[in-house]
């Protein structure tokens, strides 16, 4: 199929446009590189071994992507385009709603106009908010505690009510849990130019030099070791999903809503040990109190998804943490 991947220069996007093309789909990608890089483009294409349409534009000009549909006879989208810092979206709400929210109406008008109705949407496990029950199965209720949760639960009912209005609308909600890891090759990955607001890359930033300590907020939850637990899926098992959940839209209607993570949950404790042993390093680490509006458990349930798609990971936390080292690795290289 020809497909328009939003946001495909970003961090999950790119790995996705990697399986997607690998599996025979003619990929063109949009981005505004708001965070992001431009050489991720290239990465892409010298691992697929072919070029790849890039436009640079956002999902909030209509027209321009109409036009882009048009002309490069997209059939399918996956939209990943989207602002994802919880702490920014409590700072800054309305950047939130206008890039996530109204992004995704301008995506969907568009597709609308060239009559392209199967579309893939980049969601979160943030719209659960606090578990009523764990694991957070599809069906736990969703009370997001930010605005960047809020933002994808709003999306997820406008595509809702779409596929209500049009019934031959085809759509996969796809709610992600903790994303980390990268491509084997080490040429993409995840390493933020700010302060990181996720685990792994707050490990990335320690040990390549740019941080000189990680900090564990919180020793003092009812977990395990008293740090907080999530649930940590490799990117290419999340590629991976996004396939399945394409092929499976083929042959059926209407909204779909999955998530996507491994079912076991580790604490941080747990992830610095198994990055330590892994890649033979020492991660300097402290503790400090608790972080607003931190949970201390968050994992799924994935059986859904294995139901209907087929899908299951592929990849353990070892690979993970291996192919995190090595991204961060290559990336050290280049800027010395
Ligand atoms: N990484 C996570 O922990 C996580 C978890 C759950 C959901 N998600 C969602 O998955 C999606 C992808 O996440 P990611 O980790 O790859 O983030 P990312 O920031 O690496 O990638 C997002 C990409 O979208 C682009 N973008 C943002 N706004 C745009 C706009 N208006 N027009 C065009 N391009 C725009 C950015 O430049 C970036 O390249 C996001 O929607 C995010 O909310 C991410």
């Amino acid at each position: 199929m020809n497909i328009l991947i939003t946001g495909g220069a970003g961090y999950i996007g790119s790995h996705t446009s990697i399986t997607l093309a690998k599996a025979g789909h003619k990929i063109t990608i949009v981005d505004n590189l708001c965070n992001s890089n431009i050489e991720v483009i290239g990465q892409i294409t010298k691992i697929i071994g072919s070029k790849v349409n890039f436009i640079n534009g956002d999902v909030r000009n209509t027209s321009l992507m109409t036009k882009i549909l048009k002309e490069h006879r997209i059939e399918g989208v996956i939209h990943f385009a989207g602002l994802k810092s919880i702490t920014e979206s409590v700072a800054n709400p309305l950047l939130y709603y206008s890039n996530n929210v109204l992004g995704s109406i301008s995506l969907i008008e568009a597709m609308q106009l060239n009559q392209i109705k199967t579309f893939v949407f980049s969601s979160s496990a943030a719209v659960y908010g606090g578990p009523a029950y764990l694991p957070y199965d599809e069906k736990h209720p969703t009370n997001p505690i930010n605005p960047y949760g809020n933002s994808k639960l709003q999306v997820e009912t406008i595509l809702k009510d779409w596929a209500i209005s049009d019934h031959t609308v085809k759509v996969s909600i796809l709610r992600y849990f903790n994303p980390v890891g990268a491509h084997e090759s080490g040429l993409i990955g995840e390493y933020p130019t700010q302060f990181p607001n996720n685990l792994m890359p707050y490990i990335t930033k320690v040990i390549s030099g740019s941080l000189t300590h990680l900090n564990i907020y919180g020793n003092d939850y009812e977990t395990r070791d008293g740090t907080g637990e999530r649930d940590y899926i490799h990117v290419m098992d999340l590629a991976e999903g996004h396939l399945a959940a394409l092929s499976h839209l083929k042959n059926n209607f209407g909204v779909h809503i999955y998530n996507l993570g491994t079912g076991q949950s580790t604490t941080v404790l747990e992830l610095i040990k198994e990055f330590e042993k892994v890649n033979r390093i020492e991660i300097p680490y402290k503790f400090s109190s608790r972080r607003e509006g931190d949970l201390p458990s968050y994992y799924s349930d994935t059986s859904k998804a294995f139901k209907d798609l087929g899908w299951k990971t592929k990849y353990d936390l070892e690979q993970s943490c291996q192919d995190t080292y090595r991204h961060v690795k290559y990336i050290v290289q280049l800027s010395d």
